[in-house]
């Protein structure tokens, strides 16, 4: 992509990644991702964060284009994860004058990672850097998604550069701004999975960052992945306030672990179970077959959860415990939470998951465990699990 310009002074000078499979060697990138960089354009150029190595070639040709023959006065990083902070290096060859503009951590990291330690300029919360007739004010916004993660905001344009906070996945196909998006769903699918699969576990720190930015007048949102919000800043405020306060609708998420088909069978039972006391929005999931990325963002969305086990070596399902491992990292709150599972010689699959149940904030409602068979007694207890789970969930 070539540099866009979204004002007179200010060009978009990102990059798409289609081939990268998964971000952070963890979550899959089915429609990529932008690493979104930014060009201020005032009596002095500053560059808002650079993009991950593999794409320096393209981005330094956007930088070279939206200068212009203009020198590059400042880097400001706010952000030293390497999908942003990854070219600096190759910046630094190419542009060893410029000045680079951190906190006192980004000052370290830059140190540590790259054994930069000159040419830095140290700011600090509520600092201003003049660049003429724009001006950068720096917020801290410690973890969210790094120690030294920091916003800026453009106060003569109310402009907020957010680095990773207002991200979502997913590639920029042209439309690098909220208003040029056909398939809001779409996007708020991926906004939805990157909150929960990158920031989620940080949601207390993404909550004092919102506090900390309610009180500025927002014209504009640049974030560092996914489009720009020039008409409609507040819908992605919104979505965010919502996953950083596990504000969740009714709905469940069921996700099983099964060898031969039984627990298969119970959650299927289950679905149609829940469907027939008045649940509509349910998502069955095989935990061998679906990254957990994606059950991460559903239940993230959904107030219910059923897990599932066969037992495995007196254990859960080891693709189980992968996802009760993930959950239990992102501190989910305010969910319901059923069980169900099978053994045959010893148990383990039910106990490893009540006992998952018991060290996380979710509210335990109700478990069934099978021995070898799905009796007709069990098919009794599975439609009370289904119908007390679809009594919490409907409030
Ligand atoms: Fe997009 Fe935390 O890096």
């Amino acid at each position: 992509m070539h540099f866009i310009k979204i004002t007179d002074y200010l060009d978009y000078i990102g990059v798409n990644d289609r081939e990268t499979p998964r971000f952070e060697n963890i979550w899959p990138l089915p429609k990529g991702v932008s690493y979104n960089s930014y060009l201020l354009k005032s009596d002095k150029t500053a560059l808002l964060d650079t993009v991950k190595i593999t794409k320096v070639s393209d981005f330094i040709n956007n930088l070279r284009n939206s200068l212009d023959g203009r020198e590059l006065d400042y880097l400001v990083v706010h952000h030293m994860e390497p999908d942003h902070a990854g070219s600096i290096k190759s910046l630094l060859d190419l542009y060893p004058n410029i000045k680079i503009v951190g906190n006192k951590k980004t000052i370290q990291f830059l140190s540590e990672f790259f054994d930069i330690t000159d040419n830095t300029i140290l700011i600090d919360e509520g600092d201003t850097l003049d660049l003429g007739d724009r001006k950068l004010v720096f917020y801290k916004t410690p973890m969210v998604h790094w120690p030294e993660s920091m916003v800026s905001y453009e106060v003569n344009s109310k402009i907020l550069f957010s680095q990773d906070i207002f991200g979502g996945f997913g590639a920029l196909d042209g439309n690098i701004f909220d208003d040029e998006q056909g398939d809001f769903e779409a996007l708020e699918t991926e906004i939805r999975r990157y909150y929960s699969n990158i920031v989620g576990k940080h949601s207390k720190s993404a909550n004092m960052a919102l506090n900390k930015l309610k009180d500025l007048e927002i014209d504009m949102i640049c974030p560092v992945h996914g489009p720009i919000w020039r008409k409609s800043p507040e819908k992605i405020i919104n979505l965010y306030k919502k996953y950083a306060n596990h504000e969740t609708d009714p709905g469940i998420v069921i996700a099983y672990g099964s060898m031969y088909g039984t627990n298969a069978k119970m959650a299927d039972y289950l679905a149609r179970e829940l469907v027939n006391n008045g649940i509509n929005n349910i998502c069955v999931f095989d935990v061998s077959k679906t990254n957990i990325s994606y059950i991460l963002s559903e239940v993230w969305r959904y107030n219910g959860l059923i897990l599932g086990s066969c037992t495995y070596d007196n254990r859960a399902y080891p693709k189980m415990t992968d996802l009760m491992n993930i959950l239990e990292m992102n501190k989910i709150e305010n969910h319901y939470l059923g069980i169900f599972g099978s053994f045959s010689w010893s148990g383990g699959g039910v106990k490893e998951i009540r006992e998952f149940s018991e060290k996380t904030k979710f509210d335990l409602v109700d478990e069934v465990e099978v021995k070898s068979r799905i009796t007709d007694e069990d098919y009794i207890n599975l439609e009370e699990l289904a119908k007390n789970m679809a009594e919490k969930v409907l409030g």
